[in-house]
């Protein structure tokens, strides 16, 4: 089973690629968050999370989720982090949540995919996203024999860096950057709730025919990036730049 969050779309795709060899039954997290559906799962062969990084650790929301959630069957767990570049130390914070929830270890993986933060950086230009992707493709394949296999991924050497920015800088990451408060729709807002929609949250309700964030905001770029009007803005850190959304 692949259980996977997206918030614009990488996640989505390398779960899928991995499905289309495995075969695996596909879950989606997003689904699960939105309808506030802790429910238990059962669980066949494997369990694989394939889900973005956030501050070098799975997204926090997400770990709340498989915090709450009953699994029942095979405890053999990975976890595929897709990310712009770096996913630190974030072995040490999955393996501890595997003990927690009585998973088996089997390792986390990084994978390259374009860059989507646009609330702090830039994403790729067209003819990086398509080299971006070839490399990704390549590496998916790797993973999935591993996983055919039943394999564990291998131990990766991590630096001091790593096990800061996995560990005090992920801490300090959500007070302090993770908040719903600078989004705003302008006047190219066309009140098609697509917004609405996307948001794992359900942080947005349309009010007087424009859209209005809540405080319950994971920063997964959903919203801003699959906005057709390109209306939604992140105080001025995102004016003129390009929106990413993984369209294969
Ligand atoms: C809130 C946030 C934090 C992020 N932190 C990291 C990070 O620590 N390291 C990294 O390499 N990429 C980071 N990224 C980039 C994403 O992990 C990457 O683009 C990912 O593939 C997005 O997946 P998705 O399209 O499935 O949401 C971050 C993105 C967001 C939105
Ligand atoms: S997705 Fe964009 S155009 Fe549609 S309601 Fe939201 S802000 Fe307006
Ligand atoms: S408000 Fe936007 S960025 Fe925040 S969780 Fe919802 S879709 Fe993601």
């Amino acid at each position: 089973m692949i259980l996977y969050f997206s918030g614009t779309g990488n996640s989505k795709y390398v779960a899928e690629q991995i499905a289309k060899i495995t075969s695996d039954e596909i879950i989606s997290i997003n689904n699960k968050l939105k309808n506030n559906d802790t429910s238990d799962v059962l669980v066949d062969d494997r369990l694989i999370f394939v889900v973005p990084t956030y501050a070098w650790r799975i997204p926090r929301i997400v770990r709340d989720w498989i915090m709450k959630t009953n699994f029942k069957g095979s405890k053999n767990t990975w976890f595929v982090m897709t990310c712009g570049g770096e996913i630190g130390n974030a072995e040490k914070y999955n393996k501890q949540l595997c003990n927690k929830k009585g998973f088996i270890y089997m390792g986390s993986v990084g994978i390259v995919m374009p860059e989507n933060y646009i609330a702090m950086f830039n994403s790729p230009k067209d003819d990086e996203i398509e080299e971006i992707f070839s490399q990704a493709d390549k590496e998916i394949k790797n993973i999935t024999e591993v996983f055919v296999r039943n394999k564990q991924f291998p131990t990766p050497c991590n630096s001091l860096q790593d096990k800061v920015m996995s560990g005090p800088v992920n801490m300090l990451f959500y007070p302090m950057f993770v908040k719903a408060k600078d989004f705003y729709a302008d006047d190219k807002c066309i009140n098609c709730g697509k917004c609405v929609k996307v948001c794992p949250l359900n942080n947005i309700e349309i009010k007087n025919n424009k859209p209005v964030w809540n405080n319950n905001c994971t920063h997964c770029m959903a919203c801003i990036s699959y906005c057709p009007t390109s209306a939604i803005e992140y105080g001025k850190k995102t004016v003129s730049k390009k929106r990413y959304t993984c369209n294969k």
